[in-house]
């Protein structure tokens, strides 16, 4: 099978990005990149990637030649996809000047390209677009898949085909999901190789994109005072937290086929173990930080039924407004026993982690939303105050708290005396909350990963070995579950969730934070 060429694709260091970052932008000569949204009317790509591209045009960091294609099947002119882009763009800053120029300026980079997804001759067509635009210059080529995944590989097969760079790199963006398990992901894997190269392919975890999942390197590496602590000697346990509280409106027909466990647990919440819980790499290089979460991820002992707890959310009434169950939407099939919420506890055998339980819990539906990780560190040895803290020693350990989303926050829990006469003391925290300390905006996940992508930094993109390994992780459960017929415990929408997931924690010894 013809590949994509992916001659020119370099391998930017840590600071060379710092650099390419900067207010001047990239700095290249007479090259151009198109960036080709395939699957431009959907969702995804109205609500996040318009924006982040836009964003980053704003923050001029995109390079100096670039196009934006709009690719589906939906029949729209190139003023009707601008108009549909305008929507969704926004001035983040109000404060801002210019910006409605420079919304136009950006506007006008955008074409649309309209294509079945697997026809070869509206391949060639988009190919005559983009030459067009690229105007004799080294043409660069980004294709963002933001479909369903059905159409992948038809996608991939006609772009390879019709509209890779003759000269330049070409690189595919794939969204999630990933296949169901192992088997169906080494499929898309094996299906999507026959087209391209591994390093042409950016899977993307949006995640790994968010400013304090990015940190978790920083916070470990660079701080003498975490790294020492951070093992089985002095940690308890490590609790990973997602929540939301709406449901799955409006993708009940994709999340049924799916679950929280596929949605959430295997991509998001496992992506920041690894990075949690990884070994120190060798250098920032994507290869060897991939390289430390592939050895963690297979050190992970492979889930077993009687650690995981599913469940599924209920109609509810409260003060007055009603909420609907999962299987109330229409596009639910009636009595799915797809788990909306899920908790598991996971073990990493090796000698920095034994025994450690790692808890991990996503729900949709429930009381608030939020993305934690959240460090429970061990009893004080001989603690001379015990006393103060009556019988229940656990609540005078110190804890860590990363806050991903909202309001992001660090925070270490520690035990302090209350200004007085008397001995008492209190948990206090030690503070860094986001908002108060940067005056920047924190940039959307998405911008940094397309931005990541343009620039061919690798590392925050998930390599088909990590791949693997984490459906290794989550397959045979999940395939226990759908033959079993589990039925998930249901709870009421805007609740905290099935008690089954305290029972879970009191297995290890632990208290939900
Ligand atoms: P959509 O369902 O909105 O699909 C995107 C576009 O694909 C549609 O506008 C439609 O365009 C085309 N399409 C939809 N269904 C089919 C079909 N059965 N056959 C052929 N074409 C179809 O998806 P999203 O934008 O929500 O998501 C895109 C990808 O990103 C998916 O893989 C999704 O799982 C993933 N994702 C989405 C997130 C989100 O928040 N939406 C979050 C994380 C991942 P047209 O009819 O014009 O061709
Ligand atoms: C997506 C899931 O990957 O992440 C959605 O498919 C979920 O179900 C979303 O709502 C959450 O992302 P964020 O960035 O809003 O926390």
């Amino acid at each position: 099978a013809a590949s994509l060429q992916d001659g020119l694709a370099e391998n930017f260091s840590a600071e060379a990005s710092v650099e390419k970052r900067s207010k001047d932008g990239p700095k290249q000569n007479e090259s151009t990149v198109s960036i080709t949204v395939v699957g431009a009317s959907g969702d995804l790509a109205r609500k996040k990637i318009f924006p982040a591209l836009f964003a980053l045009f704003y923050e001029d960091c995109l390079p100096k030649h670039f196009t934006v294609f709009g690719y589906a099947r939906s029949k729209l002119t190139d003023e009707e996809l601008r108009n549909m882009i305008s929507k969704t763009l926004t001035c983040r800053i109000d404060k801002r000047e210019n910006c409605n120029d420079k919304m136009e300026q950006f506007l006008q980079r955008c074409f649309y390209q309209s294509g079945q997804y697997g026809s070869e001759e509206n391949f060639v067509e988009l190919d005559q677009k983009l030459r067009e635009n690229e105007a004799g210059k080294l043409p660069n080529r980004l294709f963002y898949l933001s479909i369903p995944p059905n159409i992948f590989i038809d996608v991939v097969r006609c772009a390879s085909h019709h509209a890779s760079s003759p000269t330049g790199w070409t690189r595919v963006i794939v969204e999630k999901p990933f296949g169901r398990d192992s088997e169906s992901s080494a499929e898309l894997t094996r299906r999507l190789k026959q087209y391209l190269t591994e390093d042409q392919i950016f899977r993307i975890d949006h995640y790994l994109g968010k400013e304090l999942v990015e940190n978790l390197s920083v916070l470990r590496f660079s701080n003498l005072v975490f790294e020492p602590l951070w093992s089985r000697k002095y940690i308890r346990n490590v609790q990973l937290i997602f929540s939301e509280d709406f449901g799955t409106e409006g993708r009940g027909g994709y999340f049924d086929n799916y679950g929280i466990i596929r949605d959430i647990m295997q991509n998001h919440l496992l992506q920041i173990l690894a990075l949690f819980a990884m070994e120190t790499p060798v250098s920032l290089d994507a290869e060897d930080i991939r390289n430390e979460k592939v050895k963690v991820l297979r050190s992970m002992r492979t889930l077993k039924l009687d650690d995981v707890v599913v469940g599924q959310y209920k109609g509810h009434t409260k003060g007055g407004k009603s909420y609907p169950a999962y299987t109330d939407d229409q596009t639910v099939p009636k009595g799915s026993l797809t788990p909306t919420f899920a908790a598991a506890a996971v073990f990493i055998d090796n000698a920095r982690w034994d025994d450690v339980p790692f808890l991990m819990k996503a729900g949709k539906a429930l009381n608030t939303r939020r993305a934690e990780i959240r460090v429970q560190f061990r009893h004080v040895p001989g603690n001379l105050y015990k006393r103060n803290f009556g019988t229940d020693l656990d609540k005078a350990t110190n804890e860590l708290v990363i806050r991903v989303q909202p309001d992001e926050a660090i925070y270490l829990k520690i035990n302090n005396k209350i200004p007085g006469l008397s001995m008492r003391l209190d948990r206090s925290n030690l503070n860094l909350l986001y908002a108060a300390r940067y005056l920047r905006e924190i940039p959307d996940a998405y911008e940094r990963l397309l931005l990541d992508a343009i620039e061919g930094e690798r590392r925050l993109f998930i390599r088909s070995d990590e791949l693997d390994a984490a459906w290794a992780l989550f397959t045979p459960v999940l395939k226990e579950l759908e033959d079993k017929r589990i039925s998930p415990e249901l709870y009421p929408y805007g609740s905290r969730g099935p008690v089954g997931a305290h029972y879970l924690a009191a297995k290890y010894n632990v208290r939900w934070g």
